[in-house]
C-alpha cells in the first residue's frame, strides 16, 4: 500500500504531496497529520509499504507537532519518500530533522524532495506555486523515485542540513477574529493544535498557537487576520531572501 502522510495547514504541502503521490501510485491511504483527534500511535505500516511523508518548513525546521505525530506512527521498515515544502526563503535543517524523525519511527528513507509553495503567512512570496513548471518538474521527480522503488535499491540519499538543528524563532504572527466572525466555529474545530477556544472563538491560547494560518485560510467569512503591521514588517524583513525564484530539488542517491 502507498501512504500519503501529510501535515498541511493551508494546503501548499498537500498540493506538492498529491502531485508526487498521484504519479508514484494508484491506490493510496491518506493520513492527515493536522487531525488532532486521530490516534497516530494506532497506525502501523509494513516492510512492503511505501509512505510519502510531507511537511512544511517552519523556521527551517519540521513543525514540532508534526514531529510528535510522525514519531507515534509505527513505520515497521516501510520505505519512505520525504518531502519538505517551503515558502521560497530556505528550508535549512527541515529534511534532516524529518529524516531523523522518520528513521526513529521505523521508516527506511529512499528519497527526499524539497519543493516550493506559496508562503502561507506572507502570501506575496512564491505566489501561485506550485505552478505548472513545478508540476512538470515534480512529475519528473516522481518518475525517478518510482524507478528507484522498482529497482529494489533502498539506499538512503544524502540530504542537506545540520545537527544540532537550527533554533526555532517564533513568528509572533497570531491570527485574531475580527468583527466579521459569525461564530461558526470551523476555525476551532480544524485548528491542528486546538489553540482556539471552542466556546469563545476570540480567545486564543497564544502558547499553543503555531501560527500555521489554518484558521485564516479556511474561515468562510475571511474573518481571521494577522496584524497588518506585523505582515508589513515580515514582508520587509524577508523581501531580499524570498524574492528570487528557488527551484525544487530531488535527493535520490
Ligand atoms: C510559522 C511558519 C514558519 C515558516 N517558516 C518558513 C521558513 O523558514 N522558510 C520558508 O521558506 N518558508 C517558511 N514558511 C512558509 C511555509 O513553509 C510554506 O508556505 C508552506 O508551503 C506552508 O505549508 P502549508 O501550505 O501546507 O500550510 C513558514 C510558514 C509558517 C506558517
Amino acid at each position: 500500500m502507498f501512504y500519503n502522510i501529510c501535515f498541511s495547514p493551508t494546503g501548499g504541502t498537500q498540493k506538492v504531496a498529491d502531485i508526487l503521490a498521484n504519479e508514484c501510485a494508484g491506490d493510496k491511504k491518506v493520513i492527515d497529520l493536522t487531525d488532532r483527534t486521530r490516534n497516530f500511535g494506532g497506525i502501523s505500516l509494513s516492510g512492503d509499504d511505501v509512505a510519502l511523508i510531507a511537511v512544511p518548513s517552519y523556521s527551517g525546521r519540521v513543525p514540532a507537532i508534526a514531529v510528535k505525530r510522525i514519531a507515534a506512527i509505527n513505520g515497521n521498515g516501510a520505505k519512505a519518500v520525504l518531502v519538505c515544502v517551503y515558502g521560497n526563503r530556505a528550508y535549512e535543517d527541515t529534511l534532516t530533522e524529518l529524516r531523523d524523525t522518520a528513521t526513529k519511527a521505523g521508516f527506511r528513507v529512499i528519497a527526499s524532495v524539497a519543493a516550493v509553495a506559496e508562503h502561507s503567512i506572507l502570501r506575496n512570496f512564491a505566489q501561485g506555486r506550485p505552478d505548472e513548471a513545478d508540476r512538470k518538474q515534480l512529475i519528473e521527480f516522481a518518475e525517478q523515485i518510482r524507478g528507484k522503488l522498482l529497482s529494489g535499491n533502498a539506499t538512503e540519499p544524502n540530504i542537506p542540513g545540520n545537527r544540532p538543528y537550527r533554533k526555532i524563532s517564533a513568528t509572533g504572527m497570531i491570527p485574531k477574529a475580527t468583527r466579521a466572525c459569525t461564530n461558526c466555529g470551523l476555525c476551532a474545530r480544524k485548528c491542528p493544535v486546538g489553540a482556539i477556544d471552542g466556546n469563545d472563538f476570540h480567545h486564543i491560547d497564544r502558547e499553543a498557537c503555531i501560527s500555521c494560518m489554518r484558521c485564516v485560510a479556511i474561515c468562510p467569512q475571511k474573518a481571521r487576520k494577522v496584524s497588518p503591521l506585523m505582515l508589513f514588517l515580515g514582508k520587509m524583513m524577508l523581501n531580499k531572501a524570498c524574492s528570487k525564484r528557488k527551484e525544487n530539488e530531488l535527493y535520490l542517491y
